[in-house]
Parts: C-alpha cells; structure tokens; sequence
C-alpha cells in the first residue's frame, strides 16, 4: 500500500531536480550569450567610433612629443584608474600632428619617449621606434600603433574607443611601415 506514496515522492524529487537543473542551466547559459553578443552590443552603443579630447592644442608645442591621457570611453563604473590611458602626442610642425599608443607593438609594454636622442625606447625588450613612430630596431615587427585625430574648436581629438592592437583594431591607422 506504500507503492503510491513512493511513487508521488520519487516523482516530486524528480520534478524538484528538473526545476534545480533548469534553473543553473540558465545562470551558466546567460553570461556565454551575453559573452557571444557582445561585439553587436559594444557597436549598438558607438562607443568605439567616438572621438575623444586630449586637451587643447596649446599642451603640444610644436615640434615636439607629449605625453597625455584620455578616459576610456568604454568604461565600465568598476574600471576606476585603469580607464585612464596614456598616449604620445606629437606635433610634427604645428598643423600635422601623430598620436601614438604608449604600447609596444611587440608585448605592449609602455614606451618611453627620449628627446635627447629623437626615440621611443621600450625599457621590455629594447624596441626602439624613431620620432615618427617607426621601427629603429629590436624585437617590434612594426612601428608604434597610430590613433586618427582630428582638430576642433582648439581641441586635439582622437578615435580611442578600441584599444590599438594588431588584430581588429579599426580606429587605428594600419599602415605598416617598413623596418629601417
Ligand atoms: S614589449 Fe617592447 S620590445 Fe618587447
């Protein structure tokens, strides 16, 4: 007679187990679709067209490279201090100017820049890349990675929405200069 009670038992268990699973299915397919989705949410948001101010004109002299800074305008509200990016601003003869991304363009670590001798050194692996950001030697396969600007209203602006990297980095000039 205890038949039908273990029955409904083992069938509400069951029913208790589908729902448990079904539930932690959801939890971990969530973050792997949103994950996947990412790339078309990041261009919904434009974000990584926008153009982003690094000051007025008079912080660059011309004739000479400065270091400046832009926030990150993917940023997330957890990203604090690390949204804020570093970047080499020359002002080649005070109508034509190049930004450089402060990374190496062999494991991206920060270059410096030394006015003395005219070069980018990167203190990693000895990459060295000559005023207007190309190649002089070591091991970079390439000249420093180049953001677009544009002037306006007195502002100095650049495209920084995606990070400069060899691999899909479309707001980056992508001209590949050859070794001197
Ligand atoms: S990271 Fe600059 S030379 Fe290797």
């Amino acid at each position: 007679m205890t038949l039908p009670t273990d029955l409904g038992r083992r069938d509400l268990f069951m029913k208790i187990g589908i729902f448990l699973n079904g539930i932690v299915g959801v939890i971990l397919v969530v973050p792997i679709v949103r994950y996947l989705l990412s790339p078309v949410a990041h261009e919904r948001k434009g974000s990584y067209d926008s153009w982003v101010s690094l000051g007025n004109l008079g912080q660059f002299p011309s004739g000479q490279t400065r270091l400046a800074t832009y926030r990150n305008p993917t940023v997330s509200p957890t990203d604090g201090d690390t949204a804020n990016i570093a970047c080499w601003v020359r002002n080649v003869d005070g109508q034509n100017f190049q930004v450089f991304a402060i990374n190496c363009a062999h494991l991206g670590c920060p270059v410096r820049w030394f006015p003395q001798s005219s070069l980018f050194m990167c203190p990693c692996h000895g990459g060295v890349y000559y005023q207007d950001g190309a190649r002089a030697s070591g091991p970079p396969e390439r000249g420093l990675f180049e953001y677009q600007y544009k002037v306006a209203n007195g502002n100095l602006l650049i495209k920084s929405g995606e990070m400069p990297t060899p691999g899909q980095a479309s707001n980056i000039v992508r001209e590949i200069r050859p070794c001197a």
